[in-house]
């Protein structure tokens, strides 16, 4: 019997509740294991009483630490208390899954560490691109590749914002509002229209692609925020789309990268994505061009994600999932205009 807690019962939480619960028989033929919840972390417990059973809930992180359970799983975002509890789960030797890619990007290479360190597991393919499996297919299936470029629509509430400011002409308000109905948004929404999200997002990858540390805080980062009806109705006149795309370029040894919303043909791949889906172009020297497509934020698709990555701990048969450089990449600022 396989025990696990999750820390949050939000939006993703609630969809990892779901999805473990939709799978149990399957599991237990599929891998031999049974999977049972031992505890859910909230901040506020009455607010879930009626959504799952009373007896897993606690607002008590100490209830969490006493419990004998085998995975982690972080789904509170944040820094401060995640980054904590995290660091004392791997000492307890508990194997550790993530959606949280503010800690990743900030953290992720003393995690890491860590859980080496603890014979344990920290896997995050949730951290970026929502449902779309990319962290794992990057490091293992794509090894055999030096990638030269990486480029990405890694937010889906910008997208989502983007597309329906330019189908439904709805206003960039209303359009963030729906975002937030839906549940694609950060708590705090100003990471995503900044452009924070996707350097965030932007950085893991790069990192795991160049074997580099790219540090999101050194990338060149424009949001949203200034876009407004006539640059979508003059990126239409001339058969474009604005998107907020993430890029990075491997060149010479340097390492370039940047967030910004780019004019992008609406007919090409990236310019046909819309919505919360993201979809990411790897550019590697042996297999090419490779794009992941799928959606990029909401309950079940990142819940998908964070429940790949629970199955994977148990099989227990995978290569350590990452491989983060402390020697930290230069990021060269002035590429941000020749990038098209
Ligand atoms: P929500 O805000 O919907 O849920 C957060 C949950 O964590 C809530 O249940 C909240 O409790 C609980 N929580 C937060 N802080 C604490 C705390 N200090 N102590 C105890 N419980 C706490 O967030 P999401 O589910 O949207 O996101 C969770 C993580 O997943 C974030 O890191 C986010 O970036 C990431 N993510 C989200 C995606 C999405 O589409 N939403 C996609 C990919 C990643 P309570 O309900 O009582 O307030
Ligand atoms: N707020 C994020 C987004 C959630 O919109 O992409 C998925 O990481």
């Amino acid at each position: 019997m396989i025990s696990i807690a999750i820390l949050g019962h939000g939006v993703v939480g609630s969809g990892v509740v779901e999805i473990i619960n939709n799978n149990i028989n399957k599991l237990n033929e599929k891998i031999g294991e049974e999977i049972k919840i031992a505890k859910i972390l909230v901040r506020d417990v009455k607010k879930h009483l009626n959504k799952v059973n009373s007896n897993l809930l606690t607002d008590n992180i100490e209830d969490i630490f006493s419990e004998n359970v085998d995975i982690v799983v972080e789904v509170m975002g944040g820094i401060d208390p995640a980054y904590d509890y995290i660091k004392k789960f791997l000492n307890l030797k508990k194997h550790i899954v993530t959606a949280n890619k503010d800690l990743i990007a900030k953290h992720g290479d003393e995690l890491l560490d860590m859980a080496k360190e603890n014979g344990v597991r920290l896997h995050f393919e949730a951290s970026v691109g929502g449902g779309i499996p990319i962290l794992r297919p990057l490091s293992e299936c794509l090894s055999g590749n030096n990638f030269n470029s990486i480029n990405a629509i890694l937010n889906g509430t910008t997208n989502f914002i983007l597309s329906r400011m330019d189908k439904d002409n709805m206003d960039y308000e209303e359009a963030l509002k729906y975002a937030q109905e839906l549940g694609f948004a950060e708590a705090n929404p100003e990471s995503d229209v900044m452009g924070y999200d996707s350097a965030r997002k932007l950085s893991i990858l790069s990192t795991i692609a160049y074997n580099e540390k790219v540090n999101w805080e050194k990338i060149h980062i424009q949001g949203i925020t200034d876009i407004d009806k006539n640059d979508i109705e003059f990126a239409k006149k001339i058969g474009c789309r604005i998107k907020l795309l993430g890029i990075s370029k491997k060149e010479n040894g340097n390492i370039y990268a940047s967030v910004r919303p780019v004019m992008v043909n609406k007919d090409s791949s990236i310019g046909k994505i819309e919505d919360e889906f993201n979809g990411i172009v790897l550019d590697g020297d042996a297999v090419g061009n490779v794009m992941f497509y799928g959606k990029g934020a909401g309950k079940l698709p990142t819940a998908s994600a964070v429940f790949g990555d629970i199955v994977d701990i148990i099989q227990n048969n995978r290569q350590k999932l990452a491989c983060f450089n402390k020697k930290e990449a230069l990021i060269q600022k002035n590429y941000q205009n020749k990038c098209k």
